[in-house]
This record gives structure tokens, C-alpha cells and sequence, in this order.
């Protein structure tokens, strides 16, 4: 069964922006792109670097600050090496000024 979370409020996370919440012990970066939100593990999967401190790329796309990888916002998919295996994501709804999250 899944839960909702909530995360905190819609202004911690600006346009163009990326913060890291914990999610019940589990890190996950918070972004926002041309006004819609999107949860994704932090956590690479090529060398456990924190993308929160990565960049946001055209196309609703991640870079991790360590290597370069990249991964798609909307899927999790890695989309350059050498990350080659996704992150998870995350439905994010607000509700009012609050970030909400269903974990899986
Ligand atoms: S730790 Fe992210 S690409 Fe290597």
C-alpha cells in the first residue's frame, strides 16, 4: 500500500532548482522545471554521488556533479554513461503550498 508523504512546502524548491528531502531515511532530490515537480532518488547508481548537487539540463535532464552521468527527470532512466542503471522517481502532487510524495 502506498504513503503519502509530505515533504515540506513548494517554495523550498525555486524554478530551476534542486533540494534533497529525506523520505522516511531515504534521500531523494526534489526539482522543479518550468513549474512542475519531480522526485527522484538522490543517490546515483554509478558511484552513490548526491545529485542534489548535480545541474538541471535542457530536456528534463539530471547531471551528477561526480561524473557526468545523466538521467531523465521523468523516468529515471540514465540517459549517459557512465550511469547506466535508472533511479527511482516518484509521483509528486502539491496540495496547496505542500510538496507530496507516494513512496512505492
Ligand atoms: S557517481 Fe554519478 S556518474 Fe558517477
Amino acid at each position: 500500500m502506498k504513503t503519502r508523504v509530505i515533504l515540506g512546502s513548494v517554495d523550498e524548491v525555486p524554478e530551476g532548482g534542486i533540494k534533497r528531502f529525506d523520505l522516511g531515511g531515504r534521500p531523494i532530490a526534489v526539482s522543479r522545471v518550468e513549474g512542475v515537480f519531480y522526485a527522484i532518488d538522490d543517490t546515483c547508481t554509478h558511484a552513490q554521488a548526491s545529485l542534489s548537487e548535480g545541474k538541471l539540463l535542457p530536456d528534463r535532464v539530471i547531471q551528477c556533479p561526480r561524473h557526468g552521468g545523466r538521467f531523465s527527470l521523468a523516468t529515471g532512466k540514465a540517459v549517459r554513461l557512465p550511469a547506466f542503471t535508472p533511479v527511482h522517481t516518484y509521483p509528486v502532487i502539491v496540495e496547496g503550498d505542500k510538496l507530496v510524495v507516494e513512496t512505492p
